[in-house]
């Protein structure tokens, strides 16, 4: 049998056949949603290996913002592989990634100049923010939130505010890193409960002249999708001024156009320091970014930051063609029409299950969420049925994912570019799991 052969033959094995090969080839730690092997993808849908399609309502997690194969991403990556794939931007640098940084710098919240440096995930970008941030000011000490995610490496894995699955067993953990509960009012933690434990915190743990940032996600991902109020950030805002401290906002989810502003700090006018960039950026190639403030940006010294694969050409070629549709197809807007058409929806089955759906969160373009509780209480999760109705939503040609702190959220991150009667098959899909299940 010729190789070409061997592979179609492999292509024509079964989900269940792949899940079993999988299980003996890849470390559980690595584990996936749903055992769906994809095929091919396009726009808003998926088909898997045994041909069966899928309307897709996360994404690639927020990393397809422009959609799966994105014609104009896909010409601008092909005629960028027909020149070259890689010369390690720390050897000979090219062009697209200067341009990506001119974009970037601009793109970024803020009068302020700004400047970039490109690394690979979005993990690396929150370490290489707050390398940054301890050079520039010297100090150790970082402040993050409970219910954050940064990544999965040692320093962001710290900074991330979960500690199962992310964090037990990976210790000793990084030090001179501090939580603080985020602010969410639907679990009665107003920000001001936030601002007089940060206050505390400075009291008890570490002095605010020992600390170098405070990051936090405009609006938490893995945590939730709760949107920090605006006048928490511009709170925090202020208390760095007060103390030289600096503002990283991490908007590797809720960046590129996700909720309805390019930037969701932009809801909140507040100007970060540090930003960091990654999932929709390139729109499903390995790219991401620090962009912040130009004298900060150059603290570390040269060779201090950078890899192998930093600002990858290809990376570069894509990032370029995806900000230029976002705002040739008024995808910004396009999130706020998203997330207009889901709240309809999701009001209506919230109707319907009042005591269930407890909570939804629609006022942030797509980056839109409902939280699943018993008898309607904030305080009684409700992760089973969270976990059930996803496997359900796969079974009925819906991918879905759910997210949380207590793990009862159901995410919805659909392509910007998403039609409304692709959407609204997707949401019929959605009520069919909730009556099936209850
Ligand atoms: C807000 C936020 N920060 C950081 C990360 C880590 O990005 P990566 O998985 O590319 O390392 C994620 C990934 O989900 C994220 O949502």
């Amino acid at each position: 049998m010729s190789g070409v052969q061997e592979k179609v033959g492999e292509r024509s094995a079964t989900n269940a056949e792949w899940q079993v090969r999988r299980e003996t080839a890849i470390a559980r730690g690595i584990s996936s949603v749903a055992p769906v092997y994809i095929d091919r993808a396009l726009n808003a849908e998926m088909w898997d290996v045994e041909n069966k399609r899928y309307v897709d309502f996360a994404s690639g997690i927020a990393v397809c913002n422009t959609g799966h194969s994105n014609p104009k991403v896909l010409a601008a990556v092909q005629a960028q592989l027909e020149r070259f794939s890689h010369t390690c931007a720390i050897v000979t640098p090219y062009a697209n990634m200067v341009e990506l940084a001119e974009k970037l710098n601009h793109l970024v919240p803020g009068d302020t100049t700004k400047k970039t440096v490109f690394v690979t995930t979005g993990a690396e970008a929150v370490e290489n923010s707050v390398k940054i941030a301890r050079a520039h000011t010297g100090r150790r000490g970082v402040i993050a939130f409970s219910g954050g995610f940064h990544g999965r490496t040692m320093l962001a894995m710290g900074l991330t505010g979960k500690v199962t699955p992310y964090k037990n067993l990976f210790g000793p953990l990084p030090g001179d890193i501090y939580h603080v509960p985020f602010p969410i009012d639907y679990h009665g933690i107003s920000t001001q409960d936030s601002l007089e434990a940060l206050h505390a915190l400075f009291k008890v743990s570490i002095e605010p002249r020992d600390v170098a940032a405070i990051i936090i996600e405009p609006v938490q991902g893995e945590g939730g999708f709760y949107a920090a109020p605006d006048s928490f950030l511009q709170a925090l805002r202020k208390v760095c001024d007060d103390h030289d401290i600096l503002l990283i906002m991490d908007e590797i989810q809720s960046g590129f156009g996700r909720t309805g502003k390019f930037f969701a700090s932009e809801y909140a006018e507040v100007e970060a320091d540090l930003v960091t960039v990654a999932k929709g950026v390139a729109g499903g190639f390995p790219l991401a970014a620090v962009v912040g403030k130009a004298d900060i940006m150059d603290a570390p010294l040269p060779s201090g930051l950078g890899g192998t694969y930093s600002g990858s050409p290809i990376g570069c070629a894509a990032a370029l063609a995806v900000i230029e549709v976002i705002q040739q197809e008024n995808l910004v807007e396009r999130a706020n029409e998203i997330g207009v058409l889901f709240n309809k929806r999701l009001v209506e089955l919230q109707k319907k299950y009042p005591s269930i759906i407890g909570s939804l969160r629609t006022d942030r373009g797509a980056m839109i969420a409902m939280e699943l509780v018993i008898d309607g209480d904030p305080a009684k999760p409700d992760p089973n049925l969270t976990n059930a109705l996803v496997g359900e939503a796969y079974k009925r040609g819906l991918v879905l994912l759910s997210c949380g702190f207590r793990g009862n959220v159901i995410r919805f991150l659909p392509a910007l570019t998403i039609s409304d009667e692709l959407a609204n098959e997707g949401l019929d899909r959605l009520a069919e799991c909730f009556a099936a299940m209850l």
